[in-house]
C-alpha cells in the first residue's frame, strides 16, 4: 500500500455537476447583493455609519466566499487556502485598518462582480448544455393534443412542430449532450481556475504565510530543544549525579573506615559498587533516549525491526527507502514509530499491528497501523502532539485515523530528499 499525497480526485459525480452548476450560478448573481453592500458601505465610513455595515459585511462576504472556496476546491482537485491576515488586531477600529488593508478584501469584492459575469456564464453555460439534453429527449412527450385534435407544443410552442415532427428535436438533444460532454466539466473548471486566482492567495500572500509557518515551527523547535535539555538535564540531576554522589560519600567512608572495621568498610564497597552500577544503567537509559544505539548502528530499518520485535503481538513491517536518511530526520522517524507503537502496545488491545515506511516524491511515508480498539487523540501535552510537533520542525505531518471501534492508523509525513538519503550505512552518531 503507498502513503503518497496525490491532488484530490474531483468530489462531485458527473450527473450532479449541472445541478451545482446551476447553484453556482444562483449564487454568483447572490453575490451581487454582497458587492453592492460592500461598495456602498466603505465611503460611508466618512460618516461613520459605514463602519457597522462592514462590521457586517465584510465577515458575511469572508463567509460567502469562503464556502466558494470549499465548493470549487472540488473542482480543481486542491483546496484553495484563505488568504487574510492573521490575526486581525484587537479594538474595532484596529480590526477595521487589518481587515481594509488587507488586499484579500479587495479581491474577494473584485471576485464578487467577476463571478457575477463571467462566472455566472460559465456556470449557467454548463447546467444550461444537461438541461438542453433533457428538455429535447423528453420534448415529444411533451406535444400535447386537445380534444379537437389540435396538437399544442410545449411552453407554448418554441418550434411548429407536430407529434411526429417532435421527434427531430432529439438529435439535437443528443448534440447537446455531446456538447454537454466535452464542455460541461471543463466550463466549471474554468470558473474555479477564474475564482481561485482571486480567492487563494498571491503569491507574496503565500510568501507571507509561508515566513509565518516556519517563525512558528522555529519558535516550537526552540521550545521543544530547550525541553528535552531540561528533562536530560534533571534526569541527570536526579539520576546519576545523585548516585555517583552517593558512591563518592561510601568510598570516603570505606577509606577512613578500611582499617578501622573492614568488614563495614566492605560493605560500604558493596553499596557503591551498586550505586555505580545504577548510576551506568540510567546513564545508558539517557543515551537510548538521546539517540539509541540501535538506531546508529543499524539504521532505521533495523531499529524500527527491534521495536517491532520488542512488542507482546505480532508486528508486520514493510520498509522499502533507497538509503540512510540525515541523522536528524532518521531520529524524528524512529521515534515517531517509537511512540505510535508504544501507545498500540498500551491503549490498543490489538493482536495485530503494521509498520509501513517508504520514500516517495521526496518524503518518508511513515504509517503505523494496529487492529485495536480505536479512539486515539492527538491531545496538548500527549507524546502523540509532541511527535506533531517534532515533525513540523522538518515540515512534516502526522495524522491520526482512529475511529471509536478502530482500527487505529497513525500517518506521518516527513521530507526528505532523494540526495540526502546515504547509501552507506553510516557509523555512530554523525
Ligand atoms: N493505538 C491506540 N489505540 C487506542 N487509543 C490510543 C492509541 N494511541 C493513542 N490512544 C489514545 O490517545 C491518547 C493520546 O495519546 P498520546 O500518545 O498523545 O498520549 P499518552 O500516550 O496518553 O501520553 P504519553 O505519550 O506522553 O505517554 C491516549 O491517552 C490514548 O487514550
Ligand atoms: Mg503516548
Amino acid at each position: 500500500m503507498t502513503i503518497a499525497t496525490q491532488a484530490p480526485p474531483m468530489r462531485y459525480p458527473r450527473l450532479a455537476q449541472p445541478w451545482i452548476a446551476l447553484f453556482l450560478a444562483v449564487l454568483a448573481e447572490l453575490g451581487i447583493a454582497f458587492f453592492v453592500l460592500n461598495v456602498v458601505a466603505v465611503p460611508l465610513i466618512a460618516v461613520w455609519v459605514g463602519i457597522p455595515m462592514l462590521l457586517v459585511f465584510v465577515p458575511a462576504t469572508r463567509w460567502f466566499a469562503n464556502c466558494h472556496r470549499t465548493m470549487l476546491a472540488g473542482f480543481t482537485g486542491e483546496p484553495i487556502p484563505r488568504p487574510y491576515k492573521k490575526p486581525p488586531m484587537p479594538g474595532i477600529l484596529k480590526w477595521l485598518r487589518t481587515t481594509l488593508t488587507d488586499p484579500a478584501t479587495w479581491r474577494d469584492i473584485v471576485w464578487l462582480i467577476v463571478n457575477a459575469t463571467i462566472g455566472f456564464t460559465l456556470c449557467l453555460l454548463s447546467a444550461v448544455l444537461f438541461l438542453a439534453t433533457l428538455f429535447y429527449l423528453v420534448y415529444p412527450l411533451l406535444v400535447g393534443v386537445t380534444p379537437e385534435g389540435v396538437f399544442t407544443e410545449p411552453f407554448g410552442g418554441l418550434f411548429t412542430v407536430n407529434f411526429w415532427t417532435s421527434f427531430l428535436m432529439v438529435p439535437v438533444a443528443l448534440i447537446a449532450f455531446m456538447i454537454w460532454q466535452a464542455a460541461g466539466e471543463r466550463l466549471l473548471k474554468a470558473n474555479a481556475f477564474m475564482a481561485r486566482s482571486l480567492l487563494g492567495p498571491t503569491e507574496s500572500a503565500k510568501l507571507a504565510l509561508r515566513v509565518r509557518e516556519l517563525a512558528e515551527s522555529r519558535a516550537e523547535t526552540v521550545d521543544t530543544q530547550a525541553a528535552e535539555l531540561r528533562r536530560i538535564e534533571r534526569d541527570l540531576h536526579d539520576g546519576a549525579q545523585a548516585r555517583l554522589a552517593a558512591l563518592s560519600m561510601n568510598l570516603g567512608m570505606a577509606e577512613e573506615m578500611v582499617n578501622r572495621d573492614p568488614a563495614q568498610a566492605a560493605a560500604l564497597l558493596t553499596e557503591a559498587r551498586e550505586s555505580a552500577s545504577t548510576a551506568l544503567s540510567e546513564l545508558r537509559d539517557l543515551v537510548r533516549g538521546i539517540h539509541p544505539p540501535v538506531l546508529a548502528d543499524r539504521g532505521l530499518e533495523g531499529a524500527v525491526k527491534a521495536l517491532a520485535l520488542s512488542c507482546p503481538f505480532k508486528v508486520d513491517v514493510t520498509i522499502d527507502i533507497p538509503g540512510r536518511p540525515a541523522a536528524p530526520v532518521e531520529s524524528a522517524a524512529y521515534f515517531a514509530v517509537a511512540e505510535a507503537l508504544a501507545n498500540a502496545v498500551k491503549y490498543s488491545a490489538a493482536t495485530n499491528a503494521w509498520i509501513q515506511i517508504t520514500h516517495e516524491q521526496e518524503k518518508l511515508h511513515i504509517l503505523v497501523g494496529d487492529d485495536g480498539i480505536g479512539g486515539a487523540v492527538i491531545r496538548p501535552g500527549g507524546g502523540l502532539y509532541g511527535i506533531e510537533r517534532r515533525l513540523a520542525a522538518f515540515d512534516g505531518t502526522l495524522t491520526v485515523v482512529s475511529p471509536s471501534a478502530g482500527p487505529t492508523t497513525v500517518i506521518m509525513e516527513l521530507p526528505c530528499e532523494s540526495s540526502s538519503l546515504k547509501t552507506t550505512p553510516s557509523s555512530g552518531t554523525d
